[in-house]
């Protein structure tokens, strides 16, 4: 048997010594669980650039080599010929569903499409230029108000109805927010829809007139949904499980997912990034953007570009860029100002010395807006999309975390920097 490797840390002459543990893939991991007790310090690690938060299962990346797999098959594997249920199915169980499995596991998540009717009445609140995040945010947290049976994070069946849920009602919720925001009636699911279809026919299709859902659109959202299923322990995830660690219930954990999705560094990006595009305007201004992207005095970003983890292209961009050209095909769009802007920008990009340097590749965010907007989608619905998406990863952490005997409530410490005890001083002597 291996000997069990450690390492060594020297604090003013005393030595620690700390385990070190070998994952299935990835860089080893020293486990400091002890230090504080031991040592009396914490480690610094903010935006945990260099800091393991948890054990997981379910998802793999290898940032440098541009590699994702969920249960170890890998994400363009899935994409191409597997469809979001069945991945869905593999994140939450760990393997893939046998015929049986996945037919009784695509009827379940049918059979919970629909809401609560009382629930319209949360959207009627909003004011109609709410942005969907925002309706969204307020909507998941509120529906902890109405599946009282399905709350008791201590109870495992409780939890697998939790999980068919909020798979089967996000984009139910996302739909009914886009159609409020439109001013249009919501749309009720069909159940002989598939998943991605009746996304799309919840969000486009009218009473007054028949609507029939593009199997090759229905393909291209299914792709989208699929590659933005799981990954791994970003921004959102780790808030899930944070807010999970308390003991919090399940809509409102997922709720708070969604809020950090919003942000622009994260899920938000897509949005800023077809508006990044947009605002380019023409294949000619784009060394203007590139400039300010590379001005340290300047905040601008190039949206859509680098990730935390992916030093080389981001797998799933890849997928995207040929459902893009298969998209824009199939709705007979050719001369799409946006799509030259992106094309040109990207070739530009890496071949610059600045983005070559910083291993900045487009990621996932780069070409999903394009198809999202070919297909008919305001930029407003790119984030509700990725959080419709997103839902399954945020659960599957979820239940895995709760499933840990070992789990305790997250509570990072801080190097304090601020004043030393001091007395209080009364108004009159300030
Ligand atoms: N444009 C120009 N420069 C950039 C960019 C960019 N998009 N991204 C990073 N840099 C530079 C940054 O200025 C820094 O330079 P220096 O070392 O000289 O200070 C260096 O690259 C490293 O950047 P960082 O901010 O330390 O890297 P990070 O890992 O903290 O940030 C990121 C990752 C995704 C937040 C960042 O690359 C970014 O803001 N990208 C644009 C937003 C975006 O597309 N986000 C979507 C991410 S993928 C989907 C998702 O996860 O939700």
């Amino acid at each position: 048997m291996a000997e069990a490797k450690t390492a060594t840390l020297t604090i003013d002459g005393k030595t620690y010594e700390l385990p070190i543990l070998s994952p299935t893939s990835g860089p080893d991991v020293i486990d400091i669980r002890k230090l504080y007790a031991q040592a009396g310090v914490f480690t610094y690690d903010p935006g945990f650039t260099s800091t393991a938060a948890c054990d997981s299962t379910i998802t793999f990346i290898d940032g440098e080599e541009g590699i994702l797999t969920h249960r170890g098959y890998p994400i363009d594997q899935l994409a191409n010929d597997s469809h979001y249920l069945e991945v869905c199915y593999l994140l939450l169980y760990g393997h893939l569903p046998g015929p049986r499995e996945l037919e009784d596991f695509e009827r379940i998540i049918t059979r919970h499409t629909m809401l609560n009717e009382q629930i319209h009445f949360f959207f009627r609140g909003f004011r109609r230029d709410s942005h969907p995040m925002a309706t969204m945010v307020g909507v998941v947290g509120a529906i902890s108000a109405f599946y009282h049976d399905s709350a008791d994070v201590n109870d495992p069946a409780q939890r697998e109805v939790a999980a068919h849920r909020l798979i089967a009602k996000m984009p139910t919720i996302a739909a009914m927010a886009y159609k409020y925001s439109l001013g249009q009636p919501f749309v009720y699911p069909r159940n002989e829809l598939s998943y991605a279809a009746n996304f799309l026919h919840m969000c486009f299709s009218v009473p007054a007139e028949p609507y029939h859902v593009n199997p090759v659109l229905a393909r291209a959202m299914d792709r989208i949904f699929t590659l933005h299923a799981d990954h791994e322990q970003n921004a959102s995830t780790s808030t899930v499980r944070l807010a999970s660690s308390s003991g919090a219930n399940p809509f409102a954990c997922i709720a708070a997912g969604i809020a950090c999705l919003w942000g622009p560094a994260h899920g938000g990006a897509n949005q800023a990034c077809l508006e990044m595009l947009r605002e380019i305007g023409t294949v000619e201004r784009i060394p203007e953007f590139i400039a300010r992207a590379k001005d340290k005095n300047d905040p601008f970003r190039l949206m859509g570009f680098g990730h935390r983890v992916y030093k080389n292209f981001d797998p799933r961009a890849k997928v995207l860029k040929e459902s893009a050209d298969e998209v824009l095909e199939v709705l007979g769009i050719h001369e799409n100002e946006t799509l030259k802007v992106a094309k040109e920008l990207e070739r530009i990009a890496l071949e610059d010395e600045y983005f070559i340097e910083k291993k900045l590749y487009p990621n996932v965010d780069f070409y999903s807006g394009i198809i999202l907007e070919a297909m008919g989608f305001p930029t407003s619905m790119f984030t509700p999309i990725f959080a419709v998406a997103r839902t399954v990863g945020w659960i599957s952490q979820w239940k895995e975390q709760l499933a840990d005997p070992q789990l305790k409530i997250g509570r990072p410490r801080q190097l304090y920097l601020g004043a030393e005890e001091r007395d209080y001083v009364g108004i009159e002597r300030r």
